[in-house]
């Protein structure tokens, strides 16, 4: 009896813990699998600065940096460290991948991929974030070429030390951490969970090519909702990858009807859409998946001159506001999201 009352206790302890936990998922969205895993033992480096020029120093992470081990095999594969200067897309921390595993003789790398935090989850105590990081660019066309997400988990050490020992302005603090880093990549088959041929079956059309796109959801306030009345995206082929086109809405709809449309910029073209079916309803965190068909394309027909239907999946963010304080009508609110985009044409 009393034993049963201590395991539901523990129970509802325990329950609200797990679904505050299964609330972030560090998880990249759907339509990316895991390439291959590294395991890595390194340094966070701590410098002891005055972040708010307010007289008070404390230890920011400066830089990281480690030695890169197959997972398997335990020999020397690469290297993880910071770029002096964010490159483009924001992103400081890079993994690198040596030409020839075992030497770390001063060969160029095979592959770099670069990235930014996007969430991040408690390691445990005494023990780094866990974190998903997002490509923002690649070097080399092996591997890390092909990172589109960045895993770091069962982190163990790393953490700042005590602000007490940082009294001296620009000093550093060298920490011991280990890590183990999965490299994930972009699914580039039609196949995705429970998803496949939806419009193959219905429309007859078959897929002609996927870009990864983000940016912002444009909400403004009518008085009584968020109204979506644009966006703005980058288009790339992976997360990181060089920028071929944009994502926005025409000033007013099309004669059909449309008015989301994607721009390519190395073949001039376009496609406006309209949104026809819901093919996954918005979660807590994200907008819904989507299917829209072709009301109107300009251009090179191989390209959006030719697509017939847009499908918007593996989507990240881009809510309307959740509470906020009250808005004022006319009001408008940028919600950072990024989906993948299938275009398809007619078979
Ligand atoms: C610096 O200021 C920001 C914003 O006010 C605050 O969140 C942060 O904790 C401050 N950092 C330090 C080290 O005082
Ligand atoms: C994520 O990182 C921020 C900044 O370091 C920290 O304040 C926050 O507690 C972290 N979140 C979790 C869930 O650990
Ligand atoms: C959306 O923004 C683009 C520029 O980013 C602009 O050209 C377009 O007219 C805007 N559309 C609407 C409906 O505001």
């Amino acid at each position: 009896m009393e034993k049963d009352r201590g395991i539901l206790i523990a129970i509802l302890v325990v329950l609200p813990l797990l679904l505050q936990a299964a609330k972030i998922s560090l998880s990249p969205p759907d339509g990316n699998s895991i390439d291959f895993e590294v395991t890595a033992s390194g340094f966070q480096i701590y410098s002891c600065v005055d972040v708010n020029k307010t007289g008070h120093l404390s230890w920011a992470l400066d830089r990281a940096e480690a030695e890169l081990f197959d997972a398997k095999f335990h020999t020397l594969i690469g290297f993880h460290y910071f770029l002096p200067k964010p490159d483009a897309g924001g992103g400081r921390a890079t993994w690198s991948l040596l030409k020839t595993p075992g030497s770390s003789s001063s060969e160029l790398p095979s592959s770099t991929v670069t990235g930014k935090t996007i969430t991040n989850l408690s390691g445990g105590r005494g023990n780094i974030d866990d974190l998903l990081v997002q490509a923002t660019s690649h070097s080399g066309h092996t591997r890390l070429g092909r990172a589109s997400y960045i895993q770091r988990i069962k982190t163990r050490g790393g953490t700042a030390p005590s602000d007490e020992i940082c009294k001296v302005g620009g000093m550093t603090q060298a920490v011991p951490y280990k890590s183990d880093y999965v490299f994930w990549t972009q699914q580039a088959s039609d196949v995705i969970e429970g998803h496949h041929g939806y419009i193959d079956a219905k429309y007859s059309t078959r897929p002609l090519f996927l870009l990864f796109g983000e940016g912002f959801q444009h909400y403004r306030f009518d008085g009584s909702a968020w109204q979506l009345f644009n966006a703005s995206a980058l288009l790339s082929s992976i997360p990181g990858q060089e920028v071929i086109g944009d994502h926005y809405f025409l000033e007013t709809k099309d004669a059909r009807g449309g008015q989301p449309t994607w721009s390519s910029f190395a073949s001039p073209s376009t496609v406006t859409a309209k949104p026809v079916n819901t093919l996954r309803p918005a979660t807590s965190d994200s907008i819904s998946w989507a299917d829209l068909h072709a009301t109107g394309n300009t251009g090179d027909k191989y390209f959006f001159g030719g697509v017939t239907y847009v499908q918007r999946r593996s989507t990240r963010g881009g809510l309307p506001p959740q509470v906020s304080r009250a808005p004022k009508v006319g009001d408008v609110f940028l919600s950072p999201y990024s989906a993948v985009y299938w275009f398809y044409v007619s078979s």
